[in-house]
Order: C-alpha cells, then structure tokens, then sequence
C-alpha cells in the first residue's frame, strides 16, 4: 500500500480526550475515530488489527473444536424473559421497539438466542458435545466508557457456547477453552494469567478471567511470579486428550482478583506473590443448566429420558484487545505490534521522493516485498525525513526499510526492527530473506 493514496489520518499532537495510552495511539495513528460516547468507527489501519485478532481467536476456537456460526445483533424481548433477565440486566441493555410496537434489543451477549437455536435444532445425546461460537458486536450502555475500545458501548466479542450431557463433560468443555484462550493470547504476543472470578450476571458457579498485566488495566491483579516465566505454548496438551491435570496445574499458579477473594488466605507465599494491574481480555463460565433449565433445552437420553442440557459461555472481548496489545506493547514513540497482527509486515521508507534514483530504486524495492508475500506500507510522500521516520515509528510496523541517496551509493536499504531498535545495511535481496524469516 502505497502511504500517498492510503487513508491514514495521523495526528501528531496527543488528543487531549485520552487518558490512556492506548486510546491516544489508536487516534494518533489513525485506527479508530469516535461516532458518539463509547462507540467507534474502525479505519482501514485499525480494522486491519481487529480482522488479524479475530483470525487468530477464530483459528483456536476451531482447533479446540468449536463451530463458527453468526447470530444478530437484534433479539427478541421475549427469550430474555424466558431466561428472567429481560428485567434483571438493567440500563446496560439497550431496548428497541419495532413498527409492531415488539420489544427487542440489542444483544449485550447471546445465552438465550442460542439456547433457543440449540432446543429447535438438537434433540438427542448423540448429538453431543457441541461447541457453538460467533464473532458479533455487542452492546452494552455502560455507565462511564473510557479508554477507547477497552471500555466501550458498542464491541467486538468472540463468544461460544458449549451443551454436554452432564457435569464432567461440561468441565471438559471448560477446560478445552481454558487451554484455547491461553493459546490464543500467546499468540497475540500477550501473557494472560487465568484467575478465579465471580461469575457475576452470567450465572453458573465456576468462572475465570484472563488478565493481561498493564498498568492501566481496571482490575487487580495477585499471582505467582513462576507464572510469568511459564511458556504455555511450549506444553504439547492436545485438545482431545485428558485437560484435567493440565488444568490443575496451571490452576494452582495464580490466586484471585482481590475484591474477590481473600487474598491472606491465599496459598501462594507472600515472597513469590506478584501484584499488579490487569486489563480483562477474556472470561470463561460453567454454567450449569441456568439457562437450559428455564428454556427448556434438553436431549432425550438413550432410554428415551429427558436430560437438560449442561451449559457453558466463553467470551473473548476482541476490539478490546487491539488496545489491550497497545498497552502492553509501545514505547514513547508509538505502538510496537507483534508480528502476529501487525496491519502491515514492514514499513518502506523513500528518504527523498523527490529522487529519482531514490524514487526508482524505492519502487523496485516495494515491488519486490510485494511480489516476496511481504505485506508492506511504502511511505512515498514528499514529506522530511524526520516526519517519515516519526510516521513509521508511531504506526509500529515490525519492520522499517529505509532508502536513500547515500544507501544507494553502497548498495544497501537499511533494515530497523522496531522492537529492538536495531539496525543494519544490507542488500535488497537480504532484506526480503530477513523479513520473509518471520512470516
Ligand atoms: N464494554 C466493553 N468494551 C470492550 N470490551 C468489553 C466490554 N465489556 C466486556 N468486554 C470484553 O468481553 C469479554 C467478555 O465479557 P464479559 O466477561 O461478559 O464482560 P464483563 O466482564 O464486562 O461483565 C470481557 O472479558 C472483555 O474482554
Ligand atoms: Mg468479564
């Protein structure tokens, strides 16, 4: 994508309206702009972050075998008072009349839509496990929405829906998806630490939160520092194989949130306790038969008998984590993003567009990262060096190639890795090896 025709409206001074850090390089590097209090429009940048976070929790969520379907954003009043919440959710919810004067809203989360497809479309044992997910936005009027996407009215949320016969299936459902989500935000570049959480509106009586360590983050945050050194991506547990001990494990590093839990009581010793900041970026819940009990969603058994359906919910708040990675990923000059969802691989930078040789030998450089599967951003504006260089630092491209009258002469683009800071000269053709090395 060439910088000159691409729509990206930087900002080069802090938007006095964010107080995060998160929120002020989103606006300043044109991912996101907002429509009205807590709900935003996702520019070509940002949308390509979003579409990148919601591959990789797609990706998990089907190899913990869970199935992708889509519901709507509208749904009737009437399974939200089948499920008695209708009443209970309260102002977050917004309510909607249709020209029959009906009462619908738009969903905050999706228990009851899909306890409802699941009573209409399954009806024995053998039809069991099933794991139901979507991808959707979500709303929800929140009292005071702040820091950008982290809090806002409108979201984007993974979540899925899991229906076994009795309670030991249902835990392996749950932990399928405890193993699922820690996977899932190694991948983003993110250490998520499981904790033990209230269950709150959603019901049910087993529940964790994982939580990203950020200063800024709402929630607080105990658990042993063993825990950060851990690679859990490094532990070959297949999703088919037997979760439970995996599960223990893991379960016994961390403590618990501290409005929630008695953390003097807690077994971790006080020298190896951690205690931080954390920002929620997904939360899982057993949910017995909360909903399927009043819904009536049940299977007939193999002696034809009624059994209701043992429910879990599983949700990934995944336009919260574009800003969650931010937070844990920058540095004074902007973003820093992990490869895995980085909007563009690496940044070219023509040092003098008004050149020839410069322009020429830029061109051909972009062409080749193109024709080499190298999803590149080419700054071939006639601005300064100085501008360029902030420009591309702000964005946070992992990679930054830098061409110009004086690397010509040698024969040379100078390569920076934007994490490390480092940089080197080489040739064209070494550039794209070292680039293509981390696809
Ligand atoms: N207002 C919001 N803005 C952005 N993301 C949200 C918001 N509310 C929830 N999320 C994300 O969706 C995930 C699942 O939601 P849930 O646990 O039901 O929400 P909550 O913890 O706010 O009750 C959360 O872990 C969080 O990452
Ligand atoms: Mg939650």
């Amino acid at each position: 994508m060439r910088l000159s025709t691409y729509f990206l409206p930087l900002l080069r001074e802090n938007p006095t309206e964010a107080q995060i850090v998160s929120h002020r390089l989103m606006l300043r590097s044109g991912m996101i702009r907002q429509s009205s209090a807590g709900i935003y429009s996702w520019l070509p940048f940002g949308l390509r972050v979003l579409r990148k976070i919601e591959n990789i929790v797609r990706d998990e969520q089907n190899r913990a075998g869970a199935q992708e379907l889509l519901m709507p954003t509208i749904q009737p009043a009437e399974l939200w008072r089948e499920s008695g919440r209708y009443d209970d959710y309260g102002d977050e919810m917004l309510r909607i009349r249709d020209r029959h004067e009906r009462d619908m809203l738009y969903g905050p989360t999706n228990e009851e839509l899909i306890t409802d497809i699941f009573r209409q479309n399954i009806k024995s044992y053998r039809d069991l496990p099933k794991n139901l997910y979507h991808i959707q936005w979500k709303f929800r009027d929140e009292v005071r929405p702040r820091f950008g996407v982290m809090r806002g009215r409108e979201f984007l949320m993974k979540d899925a829906y899991s229906f076994d016969l009795d309670l030991a299936g249902a835990r392996r459902s749950y932990n399928k998806m405890f193993l699922a989500y820690l996977r899932t935000f190694a991948r983003l570049g993110l250490k998520a630490i499981p904790m033990r959480a209230d269950t709150g509106p959603i019901g049910g009586d087993l529940s964790h939160e994982f939580i990203i360590l950020a200063d800024t983050g709402e929630s607080q945050v105990y658990c042993d520092k063993a825990w950060l050194n851990t690679d859990i991506l490094s532990s070959n547990v297949e999703y088919d194989g037997d979760l439970q001990p995996f599960f223990q494990r893991w379960t016994a590093l961390y403590a618990a949130t501290e409005e929630k839990h008695d953390v003097a009581n807690s077994p971790i010793p006080a020298a190896d306790l951690l205690a931080a900041r954390g920002i929620e970026v997904g939360q899982i819940f057993y949910l017995g038969t909360k909903y399927s009990r009043p819904m009536n969603a049940v299977v007939a058994g193999p002696d034809g008998e009624q059994i209701v359906a043992e429910m879990g919910c599983y949700g990934i708040g995944v336009s919260r984590l574009t800003g969650a990675i931010i937070e844990a990923s920058h540095d004074d000059s902007g973003i820093i993003w992990p490869e895995s969802v980085a909007p563009f691989h690496a940044g070219l930078i023509n040092l003098r567009a008004g050149d020839s040789a410069s322009t020429a030998a830029a061109d051909g450089l972009y062409a080749a990262l193109l024709k080499a599967g190298i999803d590149a951003l080419y700054d071939d504006r006639a601005e300064s060096p100085g501008v360029k260089f902030a420009a591309m630092d702000l964005i946070g491209l992992p990679w930054q190639l830098v061409v110009g009258p004086r690397s010509l002469q040698r024969g040379v683009v100078e390569v920076k890795n934007r994490r490390s800071g480092q940089r080197e000269d080489m040739t064209a053709e070494a550039a794209i090896n070292r680039l293509r090395a981390g696809l």
